[in-house]
């Protein structure tokens, strides 16, 4: 599959730039800075849909990740296997005008705009691929895709991360969401140091804003935590067996 960039309409571009201009509002209070550089870097902006192929051009000169088209979510054995190509998994449909909010599934403003940008950072990358890598060893073990399936959702999607003091995300899901960003700012949900153990002992809803959100130190935090996700994920392995 490829994008088709021609076949994208006057209402996906005003889509775009409506989710575009008012995520970019709200993020530049709440974002990780490094997200911000990282949209910077691929240059996305409100008047352009991103092309996937300047996007990969992009990010040739940082990580070389490149964009895998695909039409919704994929399995994920398929998810994984092509992480571990560097190959990211994007949708390239937008939502309409009427349902700027509500989504049964992730479109190309989450894929891309919420996932992208981070992929310009070695650490962050290095550690999508470690955990894809972990992965992939443990395909047919569906308690092992439960446990990493957490590491996946309260960091690469719900993350929080501490930047000079101050709480900022850098999750796609937040990245891609004006109501649960903020909301992810306020004290209602619980708010916790990043910890392997702790984030692999935690199941979460995927309808509802998080009740609970880690927060690492740096990105390089994440990238040298992935021995210890392995590790810790094989001895919950053992004990289940
Ligand atoms: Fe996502």
């Amino acid at each position: 599959m490829e994008q088709n960039y021609s076949n994208y309409t006057d209402e996906d571009r005003k889509v775009w730039k409506v989710l575009f201009d008012r995520q970019i509002d709200n993020l530049s209070k709440i974002s990780s800075q490094e997200y911000l550089d990282g949209l910077t870097r691929i240059d996305f902006n409100a008047d352009k849909i991103p092309n996937f192929e300047n996007t990969e051009q992009r990010l040739q000169n940082y990580t070389c990740w490149k964009l895998h088209v695909v039409p919704s979510i994929i399995p994920v054995k398929d998810f994984f296997e092509l992480l571990i190509k560097k190959q990211f998994p994007a949708t390239t449909w937008l939502r309409k005008m009427t349902e700027l909010d509500y989504l049964e599934e992730p479109d190309m403003f989450h894929d891309v705009f919420g996932h992208v940008p981070l992929l310009t950072n070695d650490a962050y990358t290095g550690f999508f691929l470690g955990i894809a890598e972990i992965s992939v060893k443990h395909l047919d073990n569906e308690y092992a895709q439960e446990l990493l399936g957490r590491v996946y959702w309260f960091t690469i999607e719900f993350g929080l991360i501490r930047e000079n003091g101050n709480v900022k995300a850098y999750g796609a899901g937040l990245m891609s969401s004006l109501g649960e960003s903020k909301y992810s700012m306020t004290n209602e949900p619980q708010k916790f140091d990043f910890d392997v153990k702790t984030i692999l002992n935690t199941s979460f809803r995927t309808d509802i804003f998080q009740d609970k959100y880690f927060i690492i130190d740096s990105y390089e935090q994440l990238y040298n935590c992935v021995p210890e996700i392995e590790k810790e994920l094989d001895a919950m392995l053992q004990l289940q067996s």
